[in-house]
Formats: structure tokens, C-alpha cells, sequence
């Protein structure tokens, strides 16, 4: 079976210059949903555009379903009506004169359906999305996280091969964004539709991402699912971007298949998992999330003294800042407690395999 989705080397420029996509190549398969994350201006709504045909690529190629749709250099630009997709943006695009049935039923109408059918898939659709009361009531009385759900719904009723979403929950509130996030996932999946979704929120990524793709200046840096995004980072943006905050310059002293022994500011050796192309004495960036360091716990491995610099307690959780390594590092622990006080002397331990050592990054911490 041809993937969903085929996207060859997709290239977009608009002006001289870095292009705005850049060589990004990525495959899905049917009922998969991928969440492109990275930064603003990061190339994710110009590649989601792209494959709409909203946006001529100006070179590579896009399938969908084993379609060739986009080929510039064949002169293949396929319309986006003529895609089989749905859309559904960050503004909520819906027509305010419409009450919600007819917002939902417009595609089918243009499609031309029978009445009868147009009804049974509009309440479908506003079944899936929660809002079969709301069939009646006018567009403009709905509220924002309402309104997202009546084009979500509009774009779910004629099950299109692919569908596109940019930042659709950005306009919402913090609850409502939390709560339709999975609302989100659990209606893709129900539907078996296959998705592509845009967003800079890598909580959202997380929780309804399949596969998360990370991308920076155009490229696509590592497309994963999101357990090997957060465990095994390929480089060190896509470390620091999903939150391993604390940024350690050393020197590899030796190495031992993927494990280095990293000499750091202090004089003292960590223990870390090397990215490829690390030699010995190469400086390095060792880059650690402050949730996976633990504190006064047990262990001789990577075990060391540190002490407490300023504490905020968070209630579900403390964000401690040690000094250790003749530097800082940020250690967040789980649970209402709060164990030390500013100034304690404190054993902090490193799990190896959550130390990730990458080629110098300039801006890292060194003493
Ligand atoms: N129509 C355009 N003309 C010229 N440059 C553009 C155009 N659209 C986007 N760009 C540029 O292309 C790059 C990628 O933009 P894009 O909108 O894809 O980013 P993004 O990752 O979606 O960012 P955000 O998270 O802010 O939405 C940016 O540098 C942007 O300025
Ligand atoms: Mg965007």
C-alpha cells in the first residue's frame, strides 16, 4: 500500500536567501498522526501549505496516497480542491451568517450529496466533536473553543485522505486548549483519518503526536515518536528545544562503545551517551533534562556533591538551581515536598544514559 503521504527533498524559497523549507523528506502511513514542532518561523506552516497546494514548493516532490500532487520540476501542481484534504487553521475560518448545521454541512453540499445523507454525516461529525445539541444555534454565539470544534467537525464529514492542522488550539485558553488536545487525538483515531499537525507546543506534540518531527531553519532534524524524541535526541536543539535546559561544556577524556567519560569544568568525569562523529578530546555539550537528575538518591555512577544555590517551590514540584561541575544546573523534583534549603550540600546523581554529549555548543555553561 502507497503511504499517505510521501514528501520528497521539499524545498520552498521565496526570496534569495535560506530557503523558508529546506531538503525535508518524510513518509506517513494511513491513519498516522505526525506533529511537525519547532520554533516560530521554523518552516512549519509554509511545509503544511505546501502540501495543501496553498504554496508552490520550488522543488522535491509531494505524493498523497500514492498521488503525485507537487513536482515542480515535472510542472505537477495539483489544485488544493482537487487534494482530497481538510483544513483546519488557527483562526477558526468558520462562516459567522451560518448557523452551526450549515457550517458543517457546506463541504457536502458542494459535493453534492442527497439531503438525507447530509444530515446522518453532519450529526456524525457533531457527535464526534460534542456539539449534537449546538446543530441550530447561529455560528456567531459559540464560544472559541466551540467554534474550533464546528471546523474540526466540517472537516471530518467528508473523511478526506489527509488532513492538515495548523496551531488549531492556539487561540484557546490554557483548560480548553488541555482539554481538546485529547478530545483531538481521540477523534482522529476514531475516525481513521490521517493527520498532520502543526504546533510550537511540545506538551501538545507530545501527547498527540504518533511520530513528532522536529524541524529548525527549514530542515527536519529528527522525526520520531515522541519517547525517542525526549530519550534519545538526535542533536542538541532538539535536546534543549523539548526542555533538557541544562547545557554542560566538557572534554572527552575516553570512550567505551556509545559512552563517553567527560571531564568537566571542575576536574571531575561524567559519565554520558556520545552522539556520532565524537572523538577523543573533542569539547563536547553535555545536555541533561532537570527531571531526570535526581537528588540525595543512591548510586556510585556519575554521583556527585553539590550544593543549593535558590530553591522555588512549585507545589506538585521544586525547581532546585545547584552549583556543581564549577557551574549550574537546574534540578526539578517531583512531589509536594520540599527537602532542602538554600545552602545544603546535596549528592546529585546523572543517569548515564540520559546525559547526552554532543559536538561544543558555544553558549554552554564552562568555568
Ligand atoms: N509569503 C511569504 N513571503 C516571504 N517569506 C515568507 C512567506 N511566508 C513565510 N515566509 C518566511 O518563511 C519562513 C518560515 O515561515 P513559516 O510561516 O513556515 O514558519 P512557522 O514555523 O509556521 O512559524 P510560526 O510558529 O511563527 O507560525 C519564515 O522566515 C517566514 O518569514
Ligand atoms: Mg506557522
Amino acid at each position: 500500500m502507497s503511504a499517505a503521504l510521501e514528501i520528497q527533498n521539499l524545498e520552498k524559497r521565496f526570496s534569495a536567501g535560506r530557503p523558508a523549507v529546506d531538503d525535508v523528506s518524510f513518509e506517513m502511513s494511513s491513519g498516522e498522526i505526525v506533529v511537525l514542532l519547532g520554533p516560530s518561523g521554523c518552516g512549519k506552516t509554509t511545509t503544511l501549505r505546501c502540501v495543501a497546494g496553498l504554496e508552490t514548493p520550488t522543488g522535491g516532490s509531494i505524493s498523497i496516497a500514492g498521488a503525485l500532487v507537487s513536482a515542480p520540476d515535472q510542472g505537477i501542481a495539483v489544485p488544493p480542491r482537487k487534494r482530497d484534504l481538510g483544513m483546519v487553521f488557527q483562526s477558526y475560518a468558520i462562516w459567522p451568517h451560518m448557523n452551526v448545521f450549515n457550517n458543517v454541512a457546506y463541504p457536502l453540499k458542494q459535493r453534492g450529496l442527497s439531503r438525507a445523507d447530509i444530515e446522518a454525516k453532519v450529526q456524525e461529525a457533531l457527535d464526534l466533536v460534542g456539539l449534537s445539541d449546538y446543530a441550530s444555534r447561529p455560528s456567531a454565539a459559540l464560544s472559541g473553543g466551540q467554534m474550533q470544534r464546528v471546523a474540526l467537525a466540517r472537516s471530518l464529514t467528508y473523511r478526506p485522505k489527509l488532513l492538515l492542522l495548523d496551531e488549531p488550539l492556539s487561540n484557546l485558553d490554557a483548560k480548553l486548549r488541555l482539554r481538546l488536545r485529547a478530545d483531538l487525538r481521540r477523534i482522529i483515531k476514531q475516525t481513521g483519518l490521517t493527520a498532520l499537525y502543526v504546533t510550537h507546543d511540545q506538551s501538545e506534540a507530545v501527547v498527540l503526536g504518533d511520530r513528532i518531527g522536529v524541524m529548525r531553519d527549514g530542515k527536519l532534524l529528527q522525526l520520531a515518536p515522541p519517547h525517542e524524541i525526549y530519550n534519545r535526541p538526535a542533536d542538541l536543539f532538539v535536546a534543549s528545544f523539548t526542555g533538557a535546559s541544562n547545557l554542560l561544556a566538557g572534554r572527552v577524556r575516553s570512550i567505551d562503545r556509545e559512552w563517553g567519560s567527560i571531564e568537566m569544568g571542575d576536574g571531575s568525569h561524567l559519565l554520558a551517551t556520545l552522539g556520532s562523529g565524537i572523538a577523543i578530546g573533542d569539547s563536547v555539550t553535555v545536555a541533561v533534562r532537570p527531571e531526570n537528575i535526581a537528588l540525595g538518591g543512591s548510586g556510585e555512577v556519575n554521583r556527585f556533591n553539590a550544593r543549593v544555590v535558590s530553591r522555588q517551590y512549585q507545589g506538585v514540584q521544586t525547581a532546585y538551581e545547584l552549583e556543581v561541575f564549577g557551574g549550574r544546573i537546574e534540578v526539578v523534583e517531583l512531589g509536594t515536598g520540599l527537602r532542602f534549603d538554600d545552602g545544603a550540600a546535596v549528592p546529585v546523581v546523572l543517569p548515564p544514559s540520559l546525559c547526552w554529549a554532543y559536538p561544543q555548543d558555544p553558549e554552554a555553561v564552562s568555568e
